[in-house]
Formats: structure tokens, sequence, C-alpha cells
């Protein structure tokens, strides 16, 4: 099949926002306990994190990352994890029905962000509790003031403030699921009036309320429409959450999820401007994609397995090379968005529905879908630019058209980055590409992910879904099933 992308300089989206190369850690399995921290690992620090997991975080580059929910957050009293470790209590977790140790809590986890070289979103519980302990949380983490939680953080050890700039007011709280799940209207009140409380206390940061968990709730649209109409002058973003799966067993309609994270970003970011100009207003609400992801076969795993562990098996996805494809698309629809969307979290980050995976007391290793994330964190920064791409297409299961080459362009300093996937199961795409503007440019790179079978997964004895430098041809050639990222360079 014959296929052709074109660009033109001065057709640009946006500049791209890194925050949405995000991820996600929650008090959730093993993400923090035998995820990143793990004392008696043999690569653990005088922390108890695991170096081998903070290397490959490193080799992502993750620029956020959204903490400690979740759902877990609905029910999280924040001053359990705080304090000397000896003294902090165990408690059942009704989120994920596990037991919760508190060896980790908000100062150790700040001390890791800064390790793993990433800022930290953090979430309030806006579940089981509300704008009190709220305000307490951001005096505690962001006040340099002499007053009670900000002389109680320096007594911990920590003199100088955490300075988290990005805050959730609360998780999912449209979800009948969610630890005290409110309605739109009672959500939309008590997110106002926290939004208000934490930006008196630190006016610096930037705050996102609950969307909705999922654009098949019966509720989506009117969930975003009551709580914005509360919340408009006060919040800067309202967040988005969607997992795909291929439960039917369609490869070709769940690669066409990407398409379907597009029209969601499209309608929410519709639904804020229609607020916007209800309330007359010159603010634009951005989005936050703040939980996005391939997670079907694990889901509600919590409800079947043994209650009230420390750290259990929950959510391990085993992600395999199909996954990796659709990861790949969505990663370029958020790109293709960035117009809209400046932040996005790929949840999650360590052994829940994560990219990377640890064994206790033995190795860490990457899943299938960690070379997408990679290359996109790494690649896709710069303007997004518009790409017209000539391609046949499909039909998805609602009868859309869909084109079998999915793709986003980056202009990136001195290169021209084009991600692409060839959602065709058995014909490879020959390629042509015009980049108008780009005088001179050439092919320099072709990375390319590819398996001759969709099922193939990655484990701790073997990488075998891993990036292939191919070589630069004149005719570019896009392997049936694949994911690729080209640059181009003067
Ligand atoms: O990421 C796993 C869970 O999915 C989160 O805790 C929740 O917000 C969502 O439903």
């Amino acid at each position: 099949m014959k296929a052709k992308i074109s660009v033109n300089k001065n057709s640009i989206v946006c500049e791209i926002d890194r925050r949405i190369y995000g991820s996600f850690i929650e008090h959730l399995g093993r993400a923090v306990y035998n995820g990143i921290y793990e004392p008696t690992h043999n690569t653990a620090d005088e922390n108890g994190f695991r170096h081998d997991v903070l290397e490959l975080i490193n080799e992502l580059n993750v620029p956020i990352v959204r903490y400690p929910g979740g759902n877990f957050v609905s029910g999280y009293n924040w001053e359990d994890g705080i304090g000397p470790k000896s003294e902090r209590p165990r408690k059942l977790e009704l989120a994920w029905l596990s037991v919760e140790a508190n060896e980790i809590g908000i100062d150790e986890f700040q001390k890791w962000a800064r390790l793993a070289g990433t800022d930290v979103m953090m979430a309030v519980n806006l579940g089981t509790r509300g704008p009190d302990e709220a305000r307490n949380l951001i005096e505690y983490c962001n006040s340099d003031t002499n007053t009670y939680y900000a002389n109680l953080r320096r007594k911990n050890g920590f003199d100088k403030p955490f300075g988290f700039k990005l805050w959730c007011l609360g998780n999912e709280m449209d979800g009948d699921w969610q630890i005290c799940h409110k309605t739109a209207e009672e959500y939309g009140r008590v997110a106002t009036e926290t939004a208000k409380i934490l930006k008196w206390v630190d006016p610096s940061i930037e705050l996102v309320a609950c969307g909705s968990s999922d654009p098949n709730m019966s509720t989506y649209g009117e969930w975003e429409r009551t709580v914005l109409d509360h919340t408009y002058d006060y919040v800067d973003y309202l967040s988005l959450h969607c997992y795909y799966g291929n439960k039917a067993q369609n490869t070709a309609d769940f690669l066409a999820r990407a398409e379907d994270m597009d029209r969601f970003i499209k309608k929410t970011a519709q639904i804020c401007d229609e607020i916007k100009a209800k309330k007359n207003s010159d603010k634009t609400i951005n989005l936050s994609f703040d939980e996005w992801n391939v997670w079907y076969r694990t889901k509600d795993e919590e409800k079947t397995a043994e209650r009230w562990q420390i750290a259990p098996h929950l959510l391990e996805e085993k992600y395999n090379f199909e996954d990796a494809l659709l990861v790949g698309c969505m990663l370029m629809t958020l790109q293709n968005n960035c117009d809209r969307v400046k932040v996005a979290c790929l949840a999650q980050l360590v052994n829940v529905i994560a990219p990377i995976m640890t064994e206790n007391g033995g190795k860490a290793w990457r899943q299938t879908i960690f070379y997408p994330y990679m290359y996109a964190s790494l690649f896709g920064n710069g303007k997004a630019l518009k790409a017209v791409a000539e391609v046949d297409s499909y039909k998805s299961k609602e009868g859309w058209d869909i084109p079998y080459l999915y793709t986003s362009v980056i202009e990136n300093e001195d290169k021209v980055v084009i991600f692409a996937v060839n959602r065709s199961l058995d014909k490879n795409i020959e390629l042509d590409i015009s980049l108008d503007g780009y005088d001179g440019y050439s092919l320099s790179e072709h990375i390319e992910l590819y398996s001759d079978s969709l099922e193939t997964v990655n484990d701790k004895e073997n990488e075998r879904i891993k990036p292939q430098n191919c070589d630069i041809k004149n005719d570019i050639i896009l392997k049936k099933h694949s994911w690729n990222m080209l640059i181009f360079k003067k």
C-alpha cells in the first residue's frame, strides 16, 4: 500500500507542553512497595529506593508523576504517612482492599521524585475528606511560613517547601466505585471551595478539576458542564481518563481506539468552551488527560484477590506488542491535540498497568509499551505540526473511517520527527513524505518496533520488543503492524 504524509512548516498545532509525557504512581498493589521502594533489594539506597527501577525511569525522562492516587487518594489521610516510620499506622485501604503500611508518604515520595528527576502532581482527598485537610496539606507541602504545618514539615527534616505546582481536586468523583463518590453538584461545590482555599495558601499553583472517568460514563457531558459551572473561575484544567482493551480480540478495532481518544478530547474541549461562552469568560480551561493506557486483562482483580495484603500483585497487566502499537498511537493523539492537552499521565509507571515491571528481590524490566513512551518523551518535544496523511482506510465498529497510517509530526529544534504506526495487519506501507518549508532535510534515522506476532511480550529474561535501527534507503517502508520513528535533518 502507498501512503503520503504532507506537512508545512507554518501549519503548527501548538508547542508541546512536556507534561503530556507524565506518568502516575498510586499506592496500589506493588507500585510503591516492591516497585519503587524495596529496602532489602540489592540496588536499594539508604531510603529504600530501588536504583534499578530509577535507572529505567530515567530512560523515560518522565516530567511529572501524579501521586498518591487514583482511587486510593479518596480514602487517604496524608498525615498517616509523615513523621517517624515506627509510629505510622497500618490501615485498611478500601479502594483496593489492601493494607497500607504508610512506610512511604509525601516526604519520602518527594525525595524519590527528586532522584527520578520528575515533578509531583499532587492529589487531595475529596472523598472521605475535604477542604480542611487539603489546606493543611498544601501548607505542609508549599508554605514557607512560621505556622503549624510548615513547621511540622521542618520538624520532619524538610526546611524548604516541596513546591508542588500542580494539584488534582480529588479523583474520579463521578464513579460510584469511588470512596465517597459525589454527584456533579456535590463535587462542583466542594471542588470550588477547596480550589479557593488551595490558591489562597499558594497562588502560584495550578488546579485540575475531575472530569469524567471514561467517555462512556452515562453522566459524561452533564458532569463536565455542572462541574465547570461551579469551578470555572478557580481551576485551570479539567481531567479526562480512559483505558482501552481488546477483549473482543479485534486488533483493527482496538487500534482505532486512538480515534476514540481523539474524539473524547475534542468533545471535552468543546464543552469547556461552551461554558466559557456561557460565562462570557476570557479564560480557557485546558485538559489534563491524567490517566490513560491499555488496561483490560486485570480489571476488577481486587474484587477476587485475597483481601488485606500489603503490596499484593494487582493490575500487573502483561503488555503484548499490539498494546505497544495502541500506546504509540495514543501518544500521537496527545501530541496532535497539544493545543488543549497540557498534561497527561500514562497510568501507571511501575508494576501496576505499567511500562516497568519488577520482581521482588530480583530484576526490573521494560514491558512492550516502554519504548513508544520513551521515544515520544525523548523526541516528541517542540512544535506539533498538522500532518495530512493520504492513505487507504478501514471501518471501525462505529463506522468511522480509520486510516491505516496513524501519524504525528513534530519540529524538534533542528529535526523533524515523524511518529507513524502502520495499522494494516497484512500490508507494508511505502511512504512518501513532503516537508514543505524544510528544504535540504533528509531522513537520518528510522527506528522501528516490530514483531511477526502481535502477541509477543517482554519478560524478565527476554526483551523481545525492542527498537531496531532500519537502514536508510530511498524507499521508506513501514512494515505491516509496526511502530516507527523517522528523523529528518538538514
Ligand atoms: O489507574 C488505576 C485506577 O484506575 C485508578 O486508581 C483510578 O483512578 C482509575 O479508575
